[in-house]
């Protein structure tokens, strides 16, 4: 099982995805918070650890500048958790952008790591549904690799932990 091994997963997302309530919602007594700010470029990076894993949150956003800093840790993932404003409909093509970037990166295409969508604000009145979202995002096209959809309440933990479940087992 997971407490056998370190794993590495990264959290990505569009900048108010809810990336940073949803590593909140995972840490417990045991684990660590680090953050790091790279002052210099306003670039945050979010770090956690709950047992063996490790996660690494990046904000997708508006940054491709950055995106060399994150794309770093491409090569290192054991896994993907991708959060989604499920009520931000203006942003979704946004988003399918980042996630086509992401699929075709070299350092992605090489390897076959599990992605976890997070349907995430699953509360608010005006969210879509994971078969729209799954179906606007052109999921059906990732082939190479496990991935799982799911709808979340980053504020509360609901769904969270079938998520988490499912990426655990697909790592371990
Ligand atoms: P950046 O740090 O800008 O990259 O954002 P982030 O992806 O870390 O998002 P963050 O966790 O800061 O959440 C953004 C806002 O959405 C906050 O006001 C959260 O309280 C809110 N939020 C996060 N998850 C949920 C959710 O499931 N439901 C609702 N209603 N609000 C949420």
């Amino acid at each position: 099982g997971l407490k056998k091994k370190e794993a590495r997963i990264l959290v990505l997302g569009l900048n108010n995805s809810g990336k940073s309530t949803l590593l909140n919602q995972l840490k417990n007594e045991d684990s660590k918070i680090i953050s790091e700010v790279v002052p210099t470029v306003g670039f945050n990076v979010e770090k956690f650890k709950n047992q063996n894993v490790g996660f690494t949150a990046f904000d997708m956003s508006g940054q491709g500048r950055y995106r060399e800093l994150w794309e770093n840790y491409y090569k290192d993932c054991e896994g993907i958790i991708f959060v989604i404003d499920s009520s931000d409909k203006l942003r979704l093509a946004v988003v399918k952008d980042e996630l086509d970037l992401l699929i075709q990166h070299p350092d992605i295409v090489a390897k076959c790591i599990p992605i976890l969508f997070l349907a995430n604000k699953k509360d608010l009145r005006d969210g879509m549904s994971s078969i729209k979202i799954a179906s606007s995002l052109h999921l059906e096209r990732i082939q190479d690799k496990p991935w799982h959809i799911c709808t979340t309440n980053a504020l509360s933990g609901e769904g969270l932990q079938e998520g988490i479940q499912w990426l655990t087992q697909q790592i371990c």
